[in-house]
């Protein structure tokens, strides 16, 4: 496999990399000799990872404090890239949360949140960076999605929601962007030791021996990433051969374009890939 810094010549921008999986995508990009971008709110967090991977792999970090929730983050983000000369190559749309509890029961102002979070700042990020990959035909997009994208997610609607909006992006765009040199994958984690449950607040969790190591996922993401539109981290064999007939059907609806037939058979899709 090629390294990351010959496939996407440039740095990596990292959204959510102060904890989990944004961390691990962090180390794996620095160790694989890419450049990097590291954005999130915690700042002291940022900076003692950036301190230990330019030491650890001798790459350039530049740390970018924004919070995704707000109004014009990705544009500031954007610029902070632009003022420090950095072009971005591989754009990991990691940073999301999520609200483990009933819709109207939970604080109207926090589902908003989601949505900027997980839905909003993926896009606009995406939109931002994309037209420069374009330009010189070689980039990859990540968009962090999640099992709970493969059917709706009561306790986590919004949430739920806002991953199955990653997925199909990240689908879509493969397709679309594939003549142009750029891989695109929706990434699809299942439970993840990371700080993840704990802000969401989830009350019954699986075993923790049930939960993959952020490391793990980061593997599934670049062995697959450029190979097919999405992938599902670690199921079983029964989730895996499903997800397999799943990814055969978007191939399909994605090559013959919308219409009512395709419609369907991404919807038998979802049902065989939920089940
Ligand atoms: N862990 C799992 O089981 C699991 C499963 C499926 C999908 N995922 C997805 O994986 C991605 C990474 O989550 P994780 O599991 O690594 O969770 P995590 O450990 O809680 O990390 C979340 C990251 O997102 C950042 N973030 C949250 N709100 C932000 C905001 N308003 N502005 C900027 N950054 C913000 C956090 O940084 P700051 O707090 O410093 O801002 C943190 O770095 C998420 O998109 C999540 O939906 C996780």
């Amino acid at each position: 496999m090629a390294k990351l810094s010959t496939k996407y010549p440039g740095s990596a921008l990292i959204t959510g990399a102060s904890a989990g999986l944004g961390e691990a995508f962090a180390r794996r990009c620095a160790s694989e000799g890419m450049d990097l971008v590291l954005v999130a709110r915690r700042q002291s967090r940022l900076e003692l990872l950036a301190e230990r991977l330019k030491q650890d792999y001798h790459v350039n970090v530049l740390v970018v404090v924004a919070d995704l929730s707000k109004p014009g983050a990705p544009e500031s983000i954007k610029e902070a890239c632009d003022a420090a000369g950095v072009t971005v190559s591989l754009l990991i749309n990691n940073a999301g949360f999520g609200s483990h509890a009933r819709f109207h029961e939970t604080e109207l102002q926090w589902q908003s949140a989601i949505v900027d979070v997980n839905v909003k700042a993926p896009t606009v990020l995406t939109g931002l960076f994309l037209p420069g990959m374009v330009e010189r035909g070689k980039g990859g997009v990540v968009f962090l999605a999640s099992t709970a994208a493969y059917q709706p997610a009561p306790m986590l609607a919004v949430y739920g929601a806002s991953k199955a909006y990653n997925r199909m992006l990240g689908e879509a765009l493969y397709s679309e962007l594939k003549p142009c040199g750029i891989d695109v994958l929706s990434l699809s984690p299942g439970y993840t030791a990371t700080e993840f449950h704990n802000v969401a607040q989830v009350k019954r969790l699986p075993p923790m021996e049930m939960f993959r190591k952020p490391d793990q996922v980061v593997d599934t993401c670049f062995r697959t990433l450029g190979k097919q539109p999405a992938v599902i981290d670690k199921v079983t064999p029964f989730q895996a051969f499903m997800a397999r007939v799943h990814r055969k059907l978007s191939r399909w609806q994605a090559a013959l374009g919308a219409s009512m037939f395709t419609g369907l058979l991404a919807y038998a899709g979802d049902v065989f890939a939920a089940l």
